[in-house]
């Protein structure tokens, strides 16, 4: 973390950064060891993080926390919806990325034909925020028959670690499974 990153959380008086690189997943490590190299402060890592193994290499890294997204999108308290519970379930690792199409700016989601057809990253893409209303008719008419060839399927990089369980539940096996990849670590040494 450089002074002018070190500004920017003073001044927006953040005290627990989120670290997350742009291609997240553990690549985030690097930033990850920077943040928390400075200051003593905690920084708290994201993306693609998803079971005991992400979350104890986070600790590992230097990260005071992890923070888990998309592993939580098919438990029943997420909001997620049907179609875009089906594609999250059928994702693979190599699935998603970031596109443009839907608000304007690069987020990341599964591909489907919009993205496959138009590109990820288009310049025809409106600018946000309008983009987000741009493509919403053929959502509608598509979603009515139900297809989600032109809904916004957001996701993280790991949707295959995303796990059909009551949030509780989850939460649970994560803490187990972390402990037991931390207390391996240390039988190695
Ligand atoms: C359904 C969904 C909605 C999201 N909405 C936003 C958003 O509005 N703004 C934002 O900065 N990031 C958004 N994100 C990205 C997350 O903040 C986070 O960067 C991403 O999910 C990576 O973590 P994960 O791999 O644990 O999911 C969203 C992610 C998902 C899956």
């Amino acid at each position: 973390m450089n002074w002018h990153d070190r500004r920017l959380l003073d001044l927006f008086g953040i005290e627990h950064p989120i670290v997350q690189a742009p291609m997240a997943g553990m690549s985030s490590a690097q930033m990850t060891i920077a943040v928390s190299e400075v200051g003593g402060l905690g920084s708290i890592a994201a993306g693609g993080i998803g079971d005991g193994r992400g979350v104890a290499a986070a600790l590992a890294l230097g990260a005071a926390a992890a923070q888990v997204g998309t592993a939580f999108m098919l438990t029943p308290e997420a909001k997620t919806a049907p179609l875009h519970r089906a594609a999250l379930k059928a994702a693979r690792d190599d699935s998603t990325t970031l596109t443009n199409l839907f608000t304007g700016r690069p987020a990341r989601g599964i591909v489907n034909r919009f993205i496959h057809e138009v590109g990820a990253i288009s310049a025809d893409a409106p600018a946000f925020p309008p983009a987000a209303g741009a493509a919403q008719p053929l959502r509608v008419a598509a979603e009515a028959k139900g297809s989600s060839d032109f809904t916004p399927l957001w996701s993280g990089q790991a949707p295959t670690l995303a796990r059909e369980m009551p949030a509780a539940e989850l939460v649970t096996q994560l803490v187990e499974e972390t402990a037991r990849v931390l207390e391996r670590m240390g039988t190695r040494l």
